[in-house]
């Protein structure tokens, strides 16, 4: 039964585990690197990790294409690494999430090794298989997510199988009920080792059209897309087969039931679908999921008309849902790069850790983001990234947001003592940790001073939110809780503003680190990527 309700309001921190800190010098983080940074996760202030997968896999797709659900993957650790992690983690008073990777496997899983070797094994319904059309080519006309048709030839089956990933990612067939249930027995397993949830990768793409049925066509002005490359033919399509079947809700209700038999646990879903803040509506309900990962602010737009119209158009369709943000992830370029055109500053990762944590809903920090980290260059020779390899040089993939965690500015930055599997550079070693650990003004510091302050105000982890009519570049709004009302103002660009602003009394202006405006007869003044929350009359 879910009483304790922790995951509303709270700051969840993204760890990557290959790049946060690798402790047996192969180059690659691992579980026990996480554990030794554990107390430094604490120390930040925020409220859980989510743990990006960590299980056993052939890392094509770094980790989210598992071969076994159920083991820690020998280049991460073991099984009771993945134990003392929890335990140290729940004694430092950090709840711990995991990914759950349900829609897709491995072609390396036994699962998927038995279902290809012929028509009429055990198994052989276990995936989306399907007949060439008679000229041989595939079944209709889906597409990769990653580039290219969305059908592998199995020779062995002389048919089709399915992969909105990558070719070695093969969809599982969700149609099977045997399928639904597996899944959920892994879901369990973690459960019972005592997770406190899971971030639910892709999980609009459990289910596809029974039927097979081609995309429709999507006119070129509409092509585009989060995080597409540019030149990805996946965007050519509306994708109304491929994934967000109906069938999707009763599985998400079947989760639920077995989360529901465990205390105080949440499911966050990861949904990108046509119209995704309405697939968010209808998935985060009471007897559904508890939270959806919002896509919105993972986009080029960085204006106060777009954040706000998106907080608005979500507030106004999730009804009975509880949001959560994020400005960057493993799959995204970092929100300082994409956001500061050309200037990653320190203020601006400051203001954009503020502005991420103010909105209604829970957040997900991404490692890096409170050192302001900017995007990595990764060259073409070092790329892992298929995605990147495929549509490179227009689009150079996600390694430059995959880049190992500077600890240090010494060789590496402290990441390992081998040979990193993408480089640390210089812009991130003179970020490192250690360098900002003792500057009380370093973003890390602001950063901790922020989210402990953020702790002490309800209004900004529980309370509505309401925006006020302000010119661009400032974004303002309201949030209040049982009658405290907070004012959260930010200037988004890098010039100083003023503009009118009547809130009648203000009674106290708050700085927590991070906040420098000022408040003077009807006007706001805001400098650089400035900030002000003041408490209202
Ligand atoms: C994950 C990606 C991954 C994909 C396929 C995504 O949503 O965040 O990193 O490549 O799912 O599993």
């Amino acid at each position: 039964m879910t009483t304790m309700r922790w995951w509303r309001g709270a700051v969840i921190y993204q760890i990557y585990p290959r790049s946060f800190l690798d402790t047996n010098g192969d180059g690659i983080g691992d579980l026990p690197g996480i554990v030794e940074k554990l107390d430094y996760i604490a120390s930040l202030g925020v409220d859980a990790i989510w743990v990006s997968p960590f299980f056993r896999s052939p890392m094509a797709d770094f980790g989210y294409d598992i071969a076994d659900y159920r083991d820690v993957d020998p280049m991460f650790g073991t099984l009771e690494d993945f134990d003392r992690l929890l335990a140290k983690a729940h004694a430092l008073g950090l709840k711990v999430m995991i990914d759950q990777v349900l829609s897709h496997t491995s072609i390396e899983h036994e699962w998927f090794k038995e279902s290809r070797a012929s028509r009429d094994n055990p198994k052989a319904d276990w995936y989306v298989w399907a007949d060439a059309k008679p000229d041989g080519t595939p079944p209709n006309n889906w597409m990769s997510l990653f580039g290219g048709v969305a059908w592998q030839w199995e020779p062995r089956r002389r048919q089709y199988f399915l992969h909105n990933f990558l070719a070695s990612q093969p969809d599982l067939n969700f149609h099977n009920p045997a399928v639904r249930q597996a899944q959920l027995d892994n879901v369990k397993f973690w459960l019972d080792r005592g997770v406190d949830g899971f971030r639910l990768d892709a999980i609009n793409f459990c289910f596809h059209d029974a039927q097979l049925r081609d995309n429709p066509p999507k006119p070129e002005a509409l092509r585009v897309g989060r995080g597409f490359a540019p030149d990805n033919p996946y965007a050519f399509q509306y994708h109304h087969y491929n994934n967000t079947q109906p069938q999707n809700l009763a599985f998400l209700e079947d989760i639920r039931a077995l989360m529901d038999r465990y205390p105080d646990v949440t499911a966050l879903g990861e949904i990108s679908s046509e119209d995704s803040l309405a697939t968010m509506s209808e998935y985060v309900q009471p007897g559904r999921l508890h939270m959806g990962y919002s896509f919105e602010l993972l986009t080029d737009d960085f204006t106060a008309t777009y954040i706000r119209d998106t907080a608005e158009r979500l507030e106004a369709s999730m009804v009975d849902g509880w949001p959560c943000w994020a400005i960057s992830n493993h799959d995204v370029q970092r929100a300082v790069t994409r956001w500061g055109n050309g200037d990653a500053s320190d203020a601006l990762a400051r203001q954009l850790v503020a502005l991420v944590c103010s909105l209604r809903g829970s957040v997900c920090l991404y490692q890096g983001e409170e050192l302001g980290l900017p995007e990595v260059d990764v060259p073409y020779e070092l790329l892992q990234d298929p995605y990147g390899r495929t549509f490179w040089p227009n689009f150079k993939g996600r390694d430059g947001c995959r880049t190992p965690m500077p600890w240090t500015d010494g060789e590496h930055g402290g990441f390992t003592g081998g040979a990193p599997w993408l480089p640390v550079v210089g812009t991130h070693r003179s970020r490192s940790v250690s360098r900002q650990e003792n500057n009380a003004a370093s973003v890390l510091n602001t950063v901790r001073a922020f989210l402990r302050w953020r702790r002490s105000q309800p209004a900004l982890t529980e309370g509505g939110i309401r925006f006020l009519d302000t010119p661009e570049p400032v974004l303002a709004f309201v949030r209040e809780k049982a009658g405290d009302r907070l004012l959260a103002a930010f200037n988004l660009s890098a010039t100083p503003v003023d503009c009118s602003l009547e809130l009648g009394a203000v009674t106290a202006l708050h700085a927590p680190g991070i906040a420098n405006g000022r408040l003077e007869s009807g006007r706001l003044f805001l400098p650089a990527h400035g900030a002000l929350y003041a408490t209202l009359g």
